[in-house]
């Protein structure tokens, strides 16, 4: 038999090996073309096809050679060496049966291989991979994301989307996570915004239509406020969202920024784009205006050393679906509806004083909720503390339940550690630039007018008479605080700090 590669290649070690190798090999290309075919492309794909399999083809490799060696070896040392194999007789039956159920063996295990490398390639697409494989790292966002109006979209239509360049960077990207989850090398909490998050062009806009034209949409909001007696009251605000599309109505509202024309560009000098001094307009016919701030000035020769970037989506939306509510906004839904009783007095101070104490882990926080509920009715009202003895078990159950949702002590995760551009009550949010401190070189200020971005139709305090017009009333603070809210912004006090 002529022989196709060198004599020292046949022998025993070097042949499994061979084997090894060539079936691993295999299976890669499978899991690429099955990758190329498939419609929808799987981040983590790569940590079969790219790091476990040919961890194997590697060790194949490695037999191969140890292999080869050892028989060059051998032969130096004048032992006998080379390929021995079992003689096969098919007259034989016994050989026969051995040589049938070899054959069955290896085609079944080759099967299975397959379909095994295809369902675990299915896998690492499933949210449940992404949100619960990695389940310390990732248990605030799966959480959060449960909760959210994107609980039905996929971590991936998001974080990946469609497209060849960024589909082998994700892939890369996601072994390297993997590596850092086995071997707790990630970051508590994990950074944002992260910096190689695919433009939002590619993701939200394969969903939200950017010329799609959004009308007012209302919003009403119910507080109480941290005295005895919970005073309620409420607040509707008529929010003018607005669209990027001419030809379905008005280009104005706070889609303006997003308009496919218009284009708003701007300098942060901090990593969390909070501090923003300079900002830089170009409408749709080509007019350019430059605001900057009064409060923070940053020379021309400064702004060189800071990165500029085009306000898209994620400016505002960063929080779309990982979203960690601050305890009062929670607190104030849950009274709402009725899940909290409101004539508990002080319920909702003691509830947001339970949610926002340090705890060393979740166990211990659940735990410390009940005794300070609890503790706080026994000591201050005793009667309550019997009289009402099952709304403060459901008042616990119910706080406990907000923090499970949004603190997550392991991961050092909270509202506080993420900002929400979204509003500016507990955040700055959209007074990072309306803050009414940003002015143009001909003396144009953004304005912070409260009836700009919403009209306020209606606010009622619990005994006073509603207060309500079509275009937009005074906004009264709940409590006297003089004209601090004109002038601060509002997460100055707010922030929860
Ligand atoms: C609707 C789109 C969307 C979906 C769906 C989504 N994410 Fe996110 N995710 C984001 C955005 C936007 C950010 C914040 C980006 C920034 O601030 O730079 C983010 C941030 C993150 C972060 C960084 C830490 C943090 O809390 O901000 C992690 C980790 C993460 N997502 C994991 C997941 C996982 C796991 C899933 C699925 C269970 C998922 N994401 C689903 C849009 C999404
Ligand atoms: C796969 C499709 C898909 C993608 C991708 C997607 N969304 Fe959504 N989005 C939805 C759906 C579905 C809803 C729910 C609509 C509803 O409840 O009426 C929604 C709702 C929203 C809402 C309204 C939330 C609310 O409180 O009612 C906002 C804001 C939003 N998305 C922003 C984003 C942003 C920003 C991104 C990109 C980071 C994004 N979406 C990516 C499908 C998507
Ligand atoms: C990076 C800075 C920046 C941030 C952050 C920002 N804006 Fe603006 N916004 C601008 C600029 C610049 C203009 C244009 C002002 C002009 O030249 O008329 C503008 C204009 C507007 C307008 C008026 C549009 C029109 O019809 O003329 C509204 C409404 C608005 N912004 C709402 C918001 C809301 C709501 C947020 C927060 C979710 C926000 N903005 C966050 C910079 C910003
Ligand atoms: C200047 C900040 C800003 C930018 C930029 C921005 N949005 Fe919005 N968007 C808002 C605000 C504010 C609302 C109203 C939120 C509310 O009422 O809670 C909103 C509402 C929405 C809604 C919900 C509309 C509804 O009827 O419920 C969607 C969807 C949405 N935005 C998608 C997008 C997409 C996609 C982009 C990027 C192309 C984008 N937004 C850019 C501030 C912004
Ligand atoms: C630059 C645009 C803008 C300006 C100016 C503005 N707001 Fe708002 N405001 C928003 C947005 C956007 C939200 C919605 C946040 C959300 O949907 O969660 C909001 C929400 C609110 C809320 C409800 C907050 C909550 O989460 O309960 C109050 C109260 C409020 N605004 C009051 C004011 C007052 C008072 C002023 C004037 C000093 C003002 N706003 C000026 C954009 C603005
Ligand atoms: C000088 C500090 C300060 C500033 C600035 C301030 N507030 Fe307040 N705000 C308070 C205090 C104190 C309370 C009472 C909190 C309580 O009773 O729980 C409050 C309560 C509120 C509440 C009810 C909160 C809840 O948890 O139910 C809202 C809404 C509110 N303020 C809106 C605003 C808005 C909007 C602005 C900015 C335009 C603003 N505040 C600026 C101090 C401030």
């Amino acid at each position: 038999m002529r022989r196709f590669f060198p004599e020292s290649f046949y022998n025993i070690l070097t042949l499994i090996g061979a084997a090894i190798a060539t079936v691993s090999f295999g299976l890669i290309l499978f899991l690429m073309v099955l990758d190329l075919v498939a419609d929808q492309q799987k981040p983590y794909m790569g940590i079969i096809a790219f790091v476990i399999l040919p961890s194997v083809l590697i060790l194949g490799v490695l037999l191969i050679v140890v292999g080869i060696l050892r028989e060059h070896r051998q032969d130096r040392a004048g032992k006998p060496h080379g390929l021995r194999l079992p003689q096969i007789d098919l007259n034989n039956p016994h050989h026969r049966a051995a040589s049938t159920f070899f054959l069955v063996g290896a085609v079944l295990l080759l099967a299975f291989s397959a379909f095994g490398s295809f369902k675990a390639y299915e896998y690492t697409d499933s949210d449940e991979f992404c949100g619960t494989l990695c389940h310390g790292v990732m248990d605030p966002e799966y959480t959060a994301y449960q909760f959210s109006p994107h609980a039905r979209v996929g971590c991936v239509q998001c974080h990946i989307g469609p497209g060849a360049g960024w589909f082998v960077r994700s892939k890369l990207s996601g072994a390297y996570q993997v590596y850092a989850t086995v071997f707790n090398k990630y970051p508590r909490p994990i950074p944002t915004p992260i910096e190689n998050l695919r433009p939002a062009q590619e993701t939200c806009e394969q969903c939200h239509w950017p010329k799609h034209f959004f009308s007012e949409k209302l919003r009403r909001h119910t507080y109480y406020l941290s005295d005895e007696e919970n005073t309620h009251w409420m607040l509707e605000l008529l929010m003018k969202i607005g669209g990027g599309n001419i030809e379905a109505g008005p280009t104005s509202g706070i889609h303006w920024h997003m308009n496919i024309a218009n284009e708003v560009t701007y300098v942060p000098t901090d990593s969390a784009r909070q501090i923003i001094p300079w900002i830089g307009t170009r409408t749709a016919e080509g007019k350019e205006v430059i605001y900057r701030s009064t409060e923070i000035p940053l020379s021309d020769e400064k702004l060189k050393d800071y990165q500029m970037r085009r306000m898209d989506c994620i400016d505002c939306h960063n929080r779309p679906t990982h979203i960690y509510h601050p305890p009062a906004r929670s607190v104030n839904h849950v009274m709402s509806l009725g899940w909290i009783d409101t004539g508990l007095p002080s319920v909702k101070g003691i509830a947001v004083q339970a949610l926002e104490a340090q705890y060393s882990s979740k166990q211990a926080a659940l735990d410390s909720i009940r005794s300070i509920i609890q503790n706080f009715y026994t000591t201050n009202h005793p009667e309550v503390a019997v009289k009402k003895k099952a709304q403060i078990e459901q008042t616990v159950t119910e706080v406990q339940k907000i923090y499970s949702r949004n603190y997550f002590p392991e991961m050092i995760v909270s509202w506080k550690k993420f900002t929400d551009n979204i509003g500016h009550l507990y955040y700055p949010g959209c007074f990072r630039c309306h803050d009414g401190k940003h002015v143009s070189d001909d003396g144009k200020v953004l304005s912070r007018d409260c009836n700009v971005c919403h009209t306020i139709l209606a606010q009622q305090f619990e005994k006073d008479k509603l207060r309500l017009s079509l275009g937009g009333i005074d906004y009264h603070h709940p409590v006297d605080i003089g004209d601090a809210w004109k002038e601060m912004n509002c997460s100055d006090c707010h922030n929860g700090q």
